[in-house]
């Protein structure tokens, strides 16, 4: 089959992947194999931007983020899984890239300062504070540009946070061309269709937050996650008339459980279902669901040279394509 374009995405190995990563990027990545030419990256330096006072859990979180997306069907003979930092040409592109990148586009990036909030390294949105950040850790989307113009990738599925780190590749690629004549396409993000999966307790899923369901994790973890769910507040006893609209286990079976949608909708309206029981069906249901890739997770992390060994290839032709890149961008700045 014709592939329609190039694809780049990646993640930072900050640790294990959630449900919320499977339904939001990974199931996606898959299907996106077989319509395009995909490269993964697992971008470690980029973890380094947002966290760099503790890295000696790195090297372990590269090689579970491999097996996570192995495990979720990632197909290394269709797609090229690679480790940033295993390809050099990322940290020379992305020099290369810095030097005509005006600093306010950095500073005025949502995203970015969304994040640095987060992180509590700003406590305002205010651009002066974003002047104090780290030099990398403003670079952030530099890097990330360079990820995906290296590669020359004109799709980037990303979810909706994204865009306006993809917008700054955009601007990038077209000043670039624009100075120097044209090597990159101006790449395009393509939002994941999937809502983000709130987190067991509504909020954002996070680690920190202590509110994920892991790839990897058994029933007994699923039951005790899915307990904590909240519901419709008015249905203080089991045989109260429930509200599914307001409820979040509800909204978790419309994904995990969509069969029995319509029963549990009716039975939980008129009181028939009580929640504790609905809760247990959801956990069994995100079980049946993540049991696939739990299995494959199983098998690849019983293999970890096999998977270093695929990481190490997938960078080596991932650097083939970057070396051809980096030819025609030193050629184009008279580096040669
Ligand atoms: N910033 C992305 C995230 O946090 C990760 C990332 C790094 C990325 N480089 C990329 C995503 C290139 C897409 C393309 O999710």
């Amino acid at each position: 089959m014709a592939k329609r374009g190039k694809i780049f995405s990646g993640m930072r190995p900050t640790g294990k992947l959630h449900i919320g990563h499977l339904l939001g990027a990974l199931e996606n990545w898959v299907v996106l194999q077989d319509e395009y030419d995909c490269v993964f990256g697992i971008v470690d330096w980029h973890a380094m931007t947002t966290g760099y006072t503790d890295l000696s859990e790195l090297p372990e979180n590269v090689r579970e983020m491999a097996i996570d997306w192995l495990a979720a069907g990632i197909d290394p003979e269709k797609s090229i899984v690679m480790r940033q930092s295993f390809v050099k040409e990322h940290a020379e592109l992305h020099l290369i890239l810095s030097m005509v990148t005006p600093t306010p586009w950095l500073i005025r990036n949502p995203t970015l300062k969304e994040q640095a909030r987060d992180m509590g390294l700003i406590k305002s949105e205010d651009d002066t504070e974003m002047a104090t950040i780290d030099y990398g850790y403003l670079g952030y989307p530099v890097l990330q540009s360079a990820d995906i113009l290296l590669y020359k990738a004109d799709t980037v599925p990303v979810g909706a946070d994204q865009v306006p780190h993809i917008e700054i590749s955009r601007e990038i690629a077209r000043r670039f061309n624009h100075i120097f004549g044209a090597v990159f396409p101006e790449p395009q993000a393509k939002l994941t269709q999937t809502p983000r999966l709130a987190g067991v307790d509504g909020r954002k899923m996070s680690k920190s937050l202590q509110n994920c369901i892991y790839l990897d994790d058994d029933l007994d973890t699923i039951v005790s996650q899915t307990r904590k769910m909240v519901t419709d507040p008015q249905k203080l006893r089991k045989n109260d008339p429930g509200r599914p609209e307001v409820c979040s286990v509800f909204e978790y079976h419309t994904i995990f459980n969509p069969h029995e949608l319509p029963t549990i909708e009716t039975e939980c309206k008129s009181g028939a279902l009580g929640c504790v029981a609905c809760k247990k069906n959801l956990a069994e249901r995100i079980d049946s669901y993540i049991a696939p890739c739990r299995e494959r997770r199983r098998e690849y992390a019983q293999n970890p040279e096999k998977v270093d060994q695929l990481i190490q290839q997938g960078s080596d032709t991932a650097r083939e394509i970057a070396q051809t890149t980096m030819k025609d961008v030193r050629k184009a700045v008279h580096l040669v």
